[in-house]
């Protein structure tokens, strides 16, 4: 039996990749590579992937004929792990196309492959905090009405979320969309804040700070992220649970104890032992306030229990982050 796992070079699907390996799984990755950021980073994770239960396909989601052709070609495959996306809330103001073309269309192909899957026992694809858009109301709760996108990229994982359980009521596809809540750590995103702000402070550069600090993240050490990740994936979506009546799930992957912006800040000038100089500047069009988790169902149907604390975690990505730029 084989996982296909896509987005296999990217932050997330890297780490979910090496945790399902660990346990003796056999994955096949998926990731077309783009350069959204240094591509050398998504191949310096696949040289980590290498094992024997490990194969990678540089390949488009979005291309179904070659995703199909694997899908065909691999008939020990058994379920998907989707974490392929163009991601980003401030990228999709410039680049709008790529978030249809990836996350939209994309997710449609996976859903296609899943039903030419002879065994499949499940989808779990990855959604975001961002869905939850211009609610006001906190924590955010999967209970919650989510249709207020305050960008492009929020309305696409939205959008994966309704294609995705339209799936499940036609075709009885099990599937579980994750709404991941700000997940930082060691391989992280350079497009992120834990990496922007490492990498300016060290370099003696001001930090950009926006909405002026008054901003709140749930941020989720990644370990915690892929726990739940696997989670989800060992427990597909059943008929049986709470009012929805076809096998779709949705639930909240956050740390359920927000940080303030300048909190956060802090936690990253003691790690480095130095002081950041802060330029205060306006709320970005697409960014929410603040993001909180509610994670009650994801406690009660998963085991999910975030574990690591903000100053643990910034310490292992602050050593992670100095050994793969070779800083002393
Ligand atoms: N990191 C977070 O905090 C966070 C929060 C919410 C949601 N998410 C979602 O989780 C998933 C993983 O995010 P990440 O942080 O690992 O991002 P990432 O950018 O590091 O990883 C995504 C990977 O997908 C690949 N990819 C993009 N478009 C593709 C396509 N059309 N075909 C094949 N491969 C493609 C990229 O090359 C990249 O390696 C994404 O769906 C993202 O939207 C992440």
């Amino acid at each position: 039996m084989s996982i296909l796992v896509t987005g296999v070079a990217g932050f997330i699907g890297f780490h979910t990749a090496r945790a399902l390996l660990a346990r003796g799984e056999r994955v096949i990755g998926i990731d077309n590579l783009n350069d959204y950021y240094d591509t050398r980073l998504k191949e310096a994770r696949l040289a980590e992937l290498k094992a024997p239960g490990f194969t990678f396909c540089k390949l488009d989601i979005a291309d179904r004929d070659s995703l199909f052709t694997l899908v065909a070609a691999n008939k020990d495959l058994t379920g998907i792990i989707h974490l392929a996306a163009q991601a980003g809330v401030r990228h999709s103001l410039a680049n709008p196309y790529s978030y249809i073309d990836s996350n939209i269309m994309g997710t449609l192909v996976i859903l296609e492959a899943a039903r030419r899957i002879e065994r499949f026992t499940a989808l779990t694809y990855a959604s975001s905090s961002s869905v939850y858009g211009a609610n006001k109301k906190q924590p955010f709760s999967v209970a919650d009405p989510v249709n207020k996108p305050v960008s492009l990229y929020a309305a696409s994982k939205r959008s994966c979320e309704l294609i995705a359980r339209s799936y499940s009521h036609l075709y009885g596809l099990p599937a579980t969309g994750l709404r991941y809540f700000t997940a930082y750590g060691p391989w992280g995103r350079p497009d992120m804040a834990a990496w922007l702000f490492t990498e300016a402070i060290l370099a003696d550069q001001p930090i950009r700070v926006f909405n002026e600090g008054h901003m709140a993240r749930d941020f989720t050490y990644i370990d915690d992220i892929v726990a739940g990740t696997i989670a989800a994936h060992d427990r597909p979506a059943t008929l049986a649970g709470g009012e929805e009546t076809v096998p779709h799930r949705v639930y909240n992957l956050g740390n359920h104890k927000p940080e303030k912006l300048l909190d956060f800040i802090a936690v990253i000038e003691r790690a480095l032992g130095r002081t950041a100089e802060k330029q205060l500047l306006p709320m970005q069009p697409g960014d929410v306030a603040e993001s909180f988790a509610d994670i009650d169902t994801a406690r009660r149907d998963l085991g999910f229990e975030p574990k690591i604390s903000i100053e643990e975690g910034i310490a292992r990505f602050i050593a992670w982050y100095k050994h793969y730029h070779k800083i002393n």
